[in-house]
Formats: structure tokens, sequence, C-alpha cells
């Protein structure tokens, strides 16, 4: 059996990849898949990312200042339920979430830290 591929350093890593190094707080994680997507997520990720944006708390290639990351994801099982929204580290998953919820979500979570109880319908850990 062949030796295991070494693994380049976390130096070497944080080269190629400068986001290791910055100081994310958040990650919102909105799912796209086919039936978060029938129910309006993309407008939903469009809404977080509009906003955040607005307030330059987006991480992206223009704002690598900005606290919070925000990508699309894949199914996670919420799909009777969606849209599905993720926000880690706090791992919680917000169901049935509206682009009508996404001001209250980022004042009351991302920027409040206190979880929008009545969408809330999992929490990890
Ligand atoms: S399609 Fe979004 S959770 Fe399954």
């Amino acid at each position: 059996m062949d030796e295991p591929h070494p693994l380049p350093s976390p130096e070497q890593d944080a080269a190629l990849a400068p986001i290791i190094k910055l100081d994310l707080k958040r990650q919102v994680l909105v799912c796209t898949a086919k039936s978060c997507a029938a129910n309006g997520s993309e407008a939903v990720l469009e809404a977080f990312r509009a906003q955040l944006a607005a307030e330059q708390l987006l991480f992206f290639k223009g704002n690598t200042s900005g606290e919070i990351h925000c990508s699309h994801c894949g199914s996670v099982g919420f799909c009777a339920i969606g849209p599905a929204v993720l926000i880690y580290p706090d791992g919680i998953w917000y169901a049935h979430v509206t682009v009508a919820d996404v001001p209250e979500i980022i004042e009351s979570h991302l920027k409040g830290g206190v979880a929008v109880e009545r969408l809330v319908r999992k929490r990890l850990g």
C-alpha cells in the first residue's frame, strides 16, 4: 500500500485560501436544492446577501473584513418544510424561511445572537 499523500502545512494552505485566517463570526447556509428552491430559497439567499452586503457584514472577495459568510447548500432533509437556513457555529436550523423573515434573522440572530424561535426546527449539539 502506498504511503498516504502528505498534507500541506496549515501555513501553505492559508497562502492558497486566505479565508482561513480571516475573522469570520458566522456562516449562513441557504438550501437551494429542488424543494427549497421551489419555495423561494434563491430569493431568500439573495435577500441575505443583499442586506449583509449593505451593512458591510458580508464576507466576499471585495469585502474580506465582512464577518459573515453566506452561501447556498444542498438538501439537508428539510425538503417538505423549506426553505431551510442553517446558521453556524450556533447549529440552528430554520425552516419555512421567507424573504420577509431575513431582516429579523439578521437583526436578532446574526447581530444580536438571539435565535428567531418561531422558525427554529433543529438545534445541533
Ligand atoms: S431541498 Fe432543501 S432541505 Fe431538501
